[in-house]
């Protein structure tokens, strides 16, 4: 798939319009525009201004392309949503209308040949959705020591065989380097019992827990949480999709912890995650693990 496709579909579209509410006009953050395909949404629906971020520079290259007819209306911004604070200052902008983040991978850089997320190809283990920084899988394999690459794949990937797995790629490594997604799902699959995956590859898990560590998925993201929060304008609305249970647990906890204590009168608008009808699932397999929580900024003076 070259630069041009496939177009990816944003996930709960219409649940995501529902809780930022851009009809009422005004500034919206998505602090990862992917493709651009929520933001799409949000400008269609009367978003006036959209400031678009993301981590990966060739996501940029397919936001611009779908929201070139609003391109008076958006500035993308290669950078980093932990720095959303000073990506705000650095506008002048105090405070916005609602706010977006949909964590994690997209299936664009999933499915591109060459990033090196995927064992369905063999090519070099890079797995960075920022290649112009950080440590590339295949070094972090290298350097990383055997009991926190067994604790990494069990917490991230929910695999039990994590152990065994881990033990297998230090044997490995020390024949040759692991420089490549097909030697590296070998190594994963011959590690775990015949009987142990039959629906999925069984190197499924351990790709997606290494993924998760190279990139410091959940490394920050309650503090991004607080930031965004502290950024909403009275009546802004904040979105949050998480695939990942223990990316949607800090994602719960944090929410509910603000609103309870109230340093931002924010209140939450889903008591239970939204998650995707099965029509959804069936056009849209991704969406399957999605969950989304949002919240409003309610001051007093509006509430009454
Ligand atoms: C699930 S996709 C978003 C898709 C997007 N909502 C759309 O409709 O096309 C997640 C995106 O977030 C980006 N991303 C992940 N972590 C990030 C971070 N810490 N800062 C900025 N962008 C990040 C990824 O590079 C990826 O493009």
């Amino acid at each position: 798939m070259d630069e041009q496709g496939p177009l990816h579909q944003p996930v709960l579209p219409a649940e995501v319009v529902s809780a930022l509410a851009p009809q009422r006009g005004g500034l919206f953050v998505d602090c990862t525009v992917g493709a651009g395909g929520h933001a799409r949404l949000l400008l269609e629906s009367g978003a006036t201004r959209v400031i678009g971020i993301d981590r990966d520079t060739s996501a940029l290259r397919h936001a611009a392309r779908t929201l070139a007819p609003w391109s008076a209306q958006v500035e993308l911004v290669h950078g980093d949503y932990r720095t959303l604070a000073q990506i705000l200052d650095d506008r002048g902008v105090a405070a916005v209308d609602g706010l977006l983040a949909d964590l994690g991978v997209s299936s664009i850089q999933l499915d591109t040949p060459g990033r090196g997320f995927s064992f369905r190809r063999d090519e070099p283990l890079d797995m960075r959705m920022d290649v112009t920084s950080g440590e590339p899988a295949a070094a972090v394999l290298a350097g990383i020591d055997e009991a926190d690459l067994s604790r990494v794949i069990f917490e991230y990937g929910e695999e039990r065989y994590a152990r065994r797995i881990a033990r297998a790629i230090a044997r490995a490594r020390s024949e040759a380097p692991i420089t490549t997604t097909g030697r590296l799902a070998e190594i994963v699959r011959r590690a775990i019992p015949r009987r142990g995956y039959t629906r999925i590859d069984p190197a499924t898990r351990t790709f997606q827990a290494l993924r998760i560590h190279v990139n410091r998925e959940l490394d920050g993201l309650e503090v991004f949480l607080r930031t965004a929060a502290a950024r909403l304008a009275p009546a802004g609305r904040l979105a949050i999709i998480a695939f990942h249970s223990l990316e949607d647990r800090v994602v719960k906890h944090t929410l509910r912890a603000m609103q309870s204590a109230g340093d931002v009168p924010l209140r939450l608008l889903t008591r239970r995650p939204v998650t995707a009808a099965d029509d959804e699932v069936a056009r849209n397999p991704r969406a399957r693990s999605a969950k989304l929580r949002a919240a409003v900024r309610e001051d007093l003076e509006e509430a009454a």
